[in-house]
């Protein structure tokens, strides 16, 4: 426990984050980096890096509503200091994510009506799944849907958008590595936090096992929006020819992205984040279920 409660203390968090990668940027990137000329000036790329934005948004107000929710239905103090840290860094991501829409050009008076229209309904789906839970202070299910599978989500989602932005838009990469380096942690404190709770509770596992079916389900649904059904696929298969012809690489997993088909790429995503959940789920002793294929 005395590992637990430093590596998961208020103290650790100002040391390794807003005092260590966090230092010196500006809404997460390096101060005066901005999005790309050529992304700006093409409506269709445009449109599409404000709908993938969105996503974004709407994932991340979730994790706050779950990890503010969780403060209060946890059972001891070292999990509610660790959800109040994570509190304000989901608080954080929603607000450098809205602060791309702005640098997008959504005019501030837009912002909650471009949300609204952009959200996928598959991934509200996905979160409304889980804020049951929160709403119910059921803290092992809670924590189960958000650090697992909400994060682990939101982990290879972000890995996967800084590969493909690293060379070609250095500001998103750099804002994403900072959530990366955050998302690292809570997935942490999940695995290590619920693994002796399950154990307490094994009459819980069926009703984990079962959200965990369903919100894997609305994540898959949403990504076959995001890579098959995407309006703006042309154009982007556009920017992969440009990115192949000049050498540049986007390595995810042992694949150059740039060489993949959507189909290819949504497959690539949600086998790894798939393969995550079973690696971390059996860790805490529950058992993967195979969602429905969208
Ligand atoms: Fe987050
Ligand atoms: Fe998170």
């Amino acid at each position: 426990m005395a590992d637990f409660l430093s590596a998961y203390s208020i103290q650790n968090w100002l040391e390794s984050c807003p005092q260590a990668y966090l230092e010196g940027t500006e809404y997460g990137h390096l101060p005066g980096e901005k999005e790309p000329e050529d992304l700006i000036a093409n409506p269709v790329l445009r449109e599409d890096a404000i709908r993938s934005t969105v996503q974004l948004v709407v994932g991340e107000k979730c994790a706050l509503a779950a990890s503010s929710g969780l403060i209060n239905a946890a059972p001891d103090e070292a999990s509610k200091c660790f959800l109040a840290t994570q509190t304000l860094d989901e608080a954080r991501h929603i607000e450098v994510f809205t602060q791309r829409l702005l640098d997008l050009g959504v005019p501030k008076r837009d912002l909650d009506e471009t949300i609204r229209t952009y959200a996928n309904p598959n991934l509200v789906k996905f979160a409304e799944v889980l804020l049951e839970k929160v709403d119910r202070k059921d803290f092992v299910a809670g924590v189960v849907g958000q650090n697992i599978v909400l994060e682990g989500l939101a982990f290879s989602v972000f890995e996967m958008l800084k590969a493909v932005s690293d060379e070609m838009n250095p500001k998103f990469a750099h804002t994403l590595s900072g959530t990366i380096a955050d998302e690292r942690r809570h997935v942490g404190f999940g695995e290590n936090r619920i693994g002796s709770l399950i154990k307490q509770h094994p009459e819980r596992k069926s009703e984990i096992e079962r959200m965990q079916k369903e919100m894997s389900y609305y994540m898959l649904a949403t990504f076959a929006d995001a890579f098959r059904n995407n309006p703006a696929r042309q154009q982007i298969e556009h920017v992969k020819a440009g990115m192949r012809d000049s050498g540049v690489r986007a390595d995810y997993h042992g694949a150059n992205l740039a060489e993949l088909s959507p189909e290819q790429m949504e497959s690539v995503l949600a086998d790894t984040v798939l393969k995550e959940f079973k690696i971390r789920l059996g860790r805490i002793g529950i058992e993967y279920q195979t969602p429905a294929h969208p």
